[in-house]
């Protein structure tokens, strides 16, 4: 009886699986306690109690890595082919991360097949930020802060379960703000009041999304955080409650663990990306404006959007094109009739500086007939007796097969069809889509085998209530295992072959994903309606998307499904200015959506955005370097930023880039003003604004009311940052010969800093190699003389040095009117200034000194 006097928040489920009534709770041995609301969907009635028998722990032994302990089952659980014994490794990896696996040691259990050069630990671990404790009878772990002794995950709280086709294991959390577990439609943290979140790729809008992540990041509610990463590629649940705490439910594979103590939120992002790989560096100009729709059905329609876009003066880097290109919707291929002349279109926009990209779906058409469509037949012979292909299934264009990307001989094909297709249309990046993959049947035209991998015990809740719903039969055999494992891998493992080029940087965007993915592509949210609830969420999703190592990221600008309106076409594009990847596309029925199409107004109100972005694209393309070189964030929540401002936590509609950049776009239709949060300190308004709006606010940490006209978006400049510039230009080919220039945007203290990352935009790995300059820029006061001084270093110069020379500057904050301007040991004479700020009488001298 005592053993079931547990509150109702802290009930684990016992039938996580399947709903119990009363005699099948009380046969698993479970507390059953009706409450007065009904069971459903709240918290349950049947439930585990105290020390609901399990796993037995043996002694923990050393091992060349860490420790480990056998596990075993004196009875059977309710499950099916239980695994009796577990083998649990534990292994101290760094200072703040920890990594914990749970395994059948008398058989091989499929295991992601991830490698990444940083996971690699470090060995003899002194005094970490955890302690580990264990609970031998019934197993369970309890993993602490040292520092403060906080309990961080307690897995004591429900059973391990461990049977083949289901583990289970639940655990306590240190606060109920948690982000994570992707890929949903969710604000940035999520909703622990008795949901779950299923983790399984599908090409299904607003539900379970095309990605999985089984990654989350806790605030700690002090401003220190964790993160927990369970590495599996198996179809999986996760419960939450308001406890708080969550259970994770797979069908399969092993419990991997990786837990990054941070303790700020910041560094548990970069112990997570130093797991999963830090992200790639993209080519510069993919920074720039993309242009597609579903529907520009010739080569002469895709030009004259292209002129009509520079009639316009909007800046375009890429145009694109969907399926309409292909002949009869197969890839590698191109219609004769329509897009005849590609080839020369493609030379055409590479002749205005621009880039061109194309979609290509790995559904190979497999309804040709024999000698008429080479991929196919190519891939059916090139597999010889082991399948690289699964037929039986239908995509865009009918009847259609799915090579199996973990075989190496399909990826030698797949990179022989780009390579002989990219000889004869030079595009510039592919852009892989319906790579869940997403089938229009269900497993194949002719059905799926009876087996149990097909109907598992438990299935996670997916639409269709199957899991080869949507996509192919899961019991299909790969060469790495089978597809009930492999599934969620699908698009990660596609873009292993995405390469066109042996020089210089590949653009891959892909729509599924998994952790890993970043290293390789970029991503967009999928098929966003164009409306504004949907604009409001696409925040959230991005800034999740640089959590989990993905920061090249964005949504269809001004929606892909339904027409859109002008006034939200333009709030999307402004906010659209700040994503990472700026792309307006668009679904084939609705109404054009291409920034010309609008009046003059809004037409001017997105050239504005998207000007502003292209002449922050030096300090945007610095931020990609960061994440490159150490993992980090691009477009990043306020939590990140702020992590002790408890007003910081859940905000998501607003970002940030970086440290410094604060973004905070109008939601709403109609609304001309928006109330946005200004951590404290001291803000400068981005913009060349008019009278009266003012251009520095101080901030206590306070909601601020804007003013935010059809043509503006608020962004402001945090103080003590320098955010360098480019005069932008139609494309940053252009652009990146114009000159550069500085914001300086002063703290209370007359100090700044700021930094650019600058290299050639495209070449492979200018990080690595050395080939590039890095500038650190650094505003200080000039003591000695009364005067403040602007100081720039660069620690490497070459390319840039030149080019400092033309550099321009707006300094926000000074406090008085300059009685002289220096640059270089020159008299400065054109230099203007605006009363902005609060009076200080010192002289305004800026000095530079170059390396
Ligand atoms: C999918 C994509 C969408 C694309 C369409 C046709 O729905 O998500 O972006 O336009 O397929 O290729």
């Amino acid at each position: 009886r005592d053993q079931c006097g547990i509150a109702v928040e802290s009930r684990i489920n016992c039938g996580c699986d399947r709903s119990l009534s009363r005699a099948d709770c009380e046969a698993r041995g479970c507390c059953y306690v009706p409450l007065p609301q009904s069971g459903l969907g709240g918290p349950p009635w049947c439930f585990y109690p105290v020390r609901y028998p399990g796993y037995k722990m043996g002694p923990l032994l050393p091992t060349e890595k860490g420790q480990r302990a056998t596990l075993a089952r004196s009875a059977p659980s309710y499950l099916p082919r239980d695994i009796p014994t577990l083998q649990l490794d534990l292994m101290p990896e760094t200072l703040g991360r920890l990594h914990l696996t749970l395994k059948d040691p008398a058989s091989p259990r499929y295991e992601v097949p991830f490698v990444t050069s940083q996971s690699r630990g470090h060995k003899d671990i002194q005094n970490p930020l955890y302690d580990v404790d264990f609970q031998p009878d019934p197993f369970g772990f309890i993993v602490r802060r040292k520092s403060n002794g906080r309990v961080l995950l307690n897995t004591t709280i429900g059973p391990l379960l461990f049977a083949d086709q289901y583990v289970q294991l639940s655990t306590s959390m240190a606060s109920s703000v948690i982000s994570g577990l992707g890929e949903h439609y969710t604000p940035i943290t999520l909703d622990l009041n008795w949901t779950s979140v299923s983790l399984w790729n599908r090409d299904m809008a607003s539900a379970n999304l095309y990605g999985s992540h089984p990654f989350f990041l806790v605030q700690e509610g002090d401003g220190q955080a964790h993160g927990v990463f369970l590495l599996n590629s198996n179809a999986m649940e996760v419960f939450l409650q308001p406890a708080p705490a969550l259970t994770w439910v797979t069908v399969g594979g092993i419990l991997d663990f990786y837990i990054f103590l941070g303790p700020s939120p910041q560094s548990v992002v970069q112990q997570y990306h130093e797991v999963i790989g830090y992200p790639m560096m993209p080519p510069y100009w993919s920074l720039g404006f993309h242009l597609c729709r579903w529907g520009y059905t010739s080569t002469n329609i895709t030009r004259t959007v292209v002129q009509l876009m520079r009639q316009a003066k909007i800046p375009l880097d890429v145009q694109w094109n969907d399926l309409d290109y292909a002949d009869q919707r197969r890839v590698f291929t191109f219609d004769l009739q329509r897009f005849g002349d590609l080839p020369r279109m493609v030379e055409e926009f590479h002749q205005l500086g621009m880039k061109y990209v194309l979609i290509l779906d790995p559904g190979i058409s497999s309804a040709s007939p024999p000698g008429s469509y080479k991929p196919f037949d190519d891939g059916l012979k090139r597999g010889g007796s082991i399948e690289i292909l699964y037929l039986s299934n239908q995509v865009w264009p009918g009847p259609t097969a799915f090579p199996d990307f973990t075989n190496p001989t399909t990826q030698d094909w797949w990179t022989d069809c780009i390579r002989v297709f990219h000889s004869k249309v030079p595009v510039d990046g592919l852009w892989i889509d319906m790579n869940e993959p997403s089938n229009f049947v269900q497993g194949s035209v002719d059905g799926c085998p009876d087996s149990d991998l097909e109907k598992p015990p438990y299935t996670p809740g997916v639409i269709g209530g199957q899991l080869n719903a949507g996509t192919l039969c899961v019991s299909a055999q790969q060469y790495l295992s089978n597809h009930y494992n492999l599934h969620n891998l699908y698009g990660s493992q596609n873009h292993l072959t995405g390469e066109i080029s042996e020089s210089t940087r590949p653009f891959v965007l892909s729509r599924s994903s998994f952790p890993g993915l970043g290293r390789f592509s970029a991503h967009w949210t999928g098929d966003v309606r164009s409306d504004w609830e949907q604009l409001r969420f696409s925040i959230p999703g991005v800034l999740l998307f640089g959590l989990y190592g993905v920061p090249l990221v964005g949504a269809d600008v001004c929606g892909f499904g339904g027409d859109t309106t002008e006034e939200l076409c333009v709030r999307w594009t402004q906010l659209g200015a700040f994503y990472p990847f700026m792309r307006n596309h668009n679904d084939k029925p609705n109404a054009p959506q291409e920034p010309f199409v609008f009046s003059q107004q809004a037409q001017d109100a997105m050239r504005t955005a998207i000007t502003l972005r292209y002449s922050l694209l030096p300090f945007l393309y610095t931020l990609f370097h960061h994440t490159h070189s150490s993992g980090s964030t691009v477009a990043r929540p306020l939590f990140l930023e702020f992590p002790t401002d408890p007003d910081c936590q859940t905000i998501d509609r607003q970002f940030l880039w970086g440290s410094s950049l604060l973004i905070s776009p109008v939601l709403e239709e109609g609304a001309l003003e928006v109330t946005a949060y200004l951590p404290p300190g001291t803000w400068y308004s981005l913009h060349n604004v008019i009278p009266p709006l003012i251009l520095s606010y101080y901030s206590k940490g306070q909601y601020i009311l804007f003013p935010a006209p059809l043509d503006t978006i608020n962004v402001h400049v945090r103080e003590g940052s320098i955010i360098p510039q480019q005069v932008p230009a139609l494309t940053t080919t252009a652009s990146r010969r114009n000159p550069f220039t500085l914001i300086v945007a002063l703290s209370v203290g007359n100090w700044a800093k700021g930094e650019l990352f600058w290299d050639d935009g495209e070449s492979l790995d200018t990080f690595e190699h050395g080939n590039y300059s890095y500038v650190l820029f650094f505003a200080e006061e000039v003591q000695n003389r009364e005067n403040f001084g602007l100081m720039l270093t660069s620690d490497i110069c070459f390319i840039l040095l030149s080019c400092v020379g033309a550099i321009q500057m707006r300094v926000f904050g000074v406090r008085a009117p300059p009685t002289s301007v220096w640059a270089n040991g020159q008299k400065v004479h054109d230099f203007s200034y605006s009363q902005d700020t609060k009076v200080c009488n010192k002289r305004f001298i800026l000095i530079f000194k170059m390396c």
